[in-house]
């Protein structure tokens, strides 16, 4: 059937229908129009507004259509997309019957229709995967309970916590990306079809019907709003952004991590490339990459929130220019999950570097002064300003952070509060000691090995109940 027939004389040009046509990026939502087709023609044949033997006819075409594939359809530029290249197959096939199919629809609820019910399928593939995630971090993080590292603010050391602590840092960000992108499905997951062009039609459709034949939770109670919204797509590329922004501060530990300075990890040479010049180099491609494709999809982002920005109600031809963009952040997105799963997998932890580290710049501090506040009852101001010099003159004099004792705290507590503090050695030992700094550290979602099995075992259920 050639649209261009009736109120149009003559073809486009082929520029204006090559810049025009959605054909490259449609071929998504092909098995989506033939569902949306039987459904609506399903529902057209019940409310009896056509023949049943027409609207038979009619979808046993579509459904050989379906198993054919996609391959039979002719999708030159003339066709404009593929909701007109379906029907053409259809015409071919049984002749003119076929045009009752669109009875009371319009292209624009049709693709509106389409594109939720990719999305719905997508979003949950993307579901499926960051549980997924989320389970391998728990199993890395259940090995790890006590392997010790030093964590940092501002990127300098600040106190010690465990490998597990951190892993677990990564599994609660992500099940929010979880949480944010299943609440995104949730706007996804209403039917517009019925919606028509923009104001429904005068035939007796039943637009409930064809919503519970194509699986929707809800109709889309407006039928300019159905035709003319595209923030489903908007809100679920935020909560990928989100979750890609997640991915990428792991991406830029693993980097850092992994250089001589830190030699915390070490990336499995599946995920590493070398130099072509420098014979020694091993370099963390995968996570650089990985890094680097939050910003396309920041871009995509801004695009769509670029094309809906001031359109005016209802169905515009440039909503068509979002589709591209949602393809590809969902293909970018689902993409750098996976390899950042597989890579993440893939680290191995150097245990020994992890508490030189934690022992080696006086990330024990917090916990010498919290004693004082303990043992003296001192305010953890005045704590804070004794261990403070305490470092300062430690390091002015070469002194190792473990070779603090309570000799060395009394002199400076005598210079600052006029009187020594007497705490026994063994007190200020463990204050100096990682593993006893972890172990004290057993609030909620501390680092303590008891408090992180507790968040692992959270964790669990909470992939469990979704
Ligand atoms: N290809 C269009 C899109 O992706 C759907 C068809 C609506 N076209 C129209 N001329 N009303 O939005």
């Amino acid at each position: 059937m050639n649209l261009r027939s009736g109120r149009l004389k003559g073809k486009m040009t082929a520029d204006a229908a090559s810049f025009t046509s959605s054909i490259e990026f449609d071929r998504r939502i092909f098995n989506a129009d033939i569902k949306c087709n039987i459904a609506h023609t399903t529902m057209l044949k019940e409310q009896r507004i056509i023949e049943a033997a027409d609207a038979d006819k009619i979808i046993k075409t579509l459904n050989e259509l379906e198993s054919e594939g996609i391959s039979v359809l002719k999708l030159d530029l003339s066709v404009e997309d593929i909701h007109m290249a379906l029907e053409n197959y259809v015409t071919e096939r049984i002749g003119e019957v076929a045009g009752f199919m669109h009875t009371g629809k319009s292209r624009n609820d049709q693709v509106a229709t389409d594109l939720r019910l990719i999305l719905k399928e997508e979003i949950e593939e993307i579901e499926d995967d960051i549980l997924n995630f989320i389970e391998n971090i728990i199993e890395m993080a259940s090995q790890h309970t006590e392997t010790i590292m030093v964590g940092y603010t501002h990127l300098q050391h600040a106190q010690p916590t465990t490998f597990a602590h951190h892993l677990l840092a990564y599994a609660n960000e992500i099940r929010r990306d979880f949480e944010r992108i299943a609440d995104a499905k949730k706007r996804v997951d209403m039917c517009p079809l019925g919606a028509a062009a923009m104001t429904g039609t005068g035939f007796p459709i039943d637009r409930d019907r064809t919503a519970q034949l194509l699986g929707f939770s809800r109709v889309m109670e407006n039928s300019m709003d159905a035709v003319s919204s595209r923030d489903f797509m908007a809100e679920t590329v935020f909560a990928l952004a989100m979750l890609s922004s997640n991915l990428s501060k792991i991406s830029e530990e693993m980097i850092i991590w992994s250089t001589y300075e830190f030699r915390l990890i070490e990336i499995s040479d599946k995920y590493s490339s070398t130099s072509s010049i420098m014979p020694q180099k091993k370099n963390p491609d995968v996570a650089e990459i990985s890094r680097s494709k939050t910003a396309v999809l920041y871009g995509e982002l801004m695009t769509i929130l670029s094309i809906l920005k001031a359109l005016p109600h209802s169905y515009n031809r440039d909503l068509q220019e979002v589709t591209p963009h949602l393809w590809n952040a969902i293909d970018t997105a689902h993409s750098m999950l996976n390899i950042m799963n597989d890579m993440l997998s893939s680290v191995s932890f150097n245990a020994e570097r992890g508490i030189e580290l934690a022992m080696a710049n006086f990330s024990t501090a917090t916990e010498l002064a919290d004693l004082m506040v303990r043992e003296n009852n001192l305010p953890f101001r005045i704590a804070h300003q004794i261990v403070g010099r305490t470092v300062s003159e430690a390091i002015s004099n070469g002194i190792r952070p473990e070779d603090i004792d309570s000799k060395f705290l009394d002199k400076i507590a005598r210079d600052i509060n006029g009187t020594p503090l007497n705490i026994s050695e063994e007190l200020v030992e463990n204050a100096l000691n990682p593993y006893e700094i972890i172990k004290a550290r057993d609030v909620k979602g501390g680092p303590s090995p008891k408090a992180v099995t507790e968040s692992i075992l959270s964790l669990k259920e909470f992939v469990k109940a979704s």
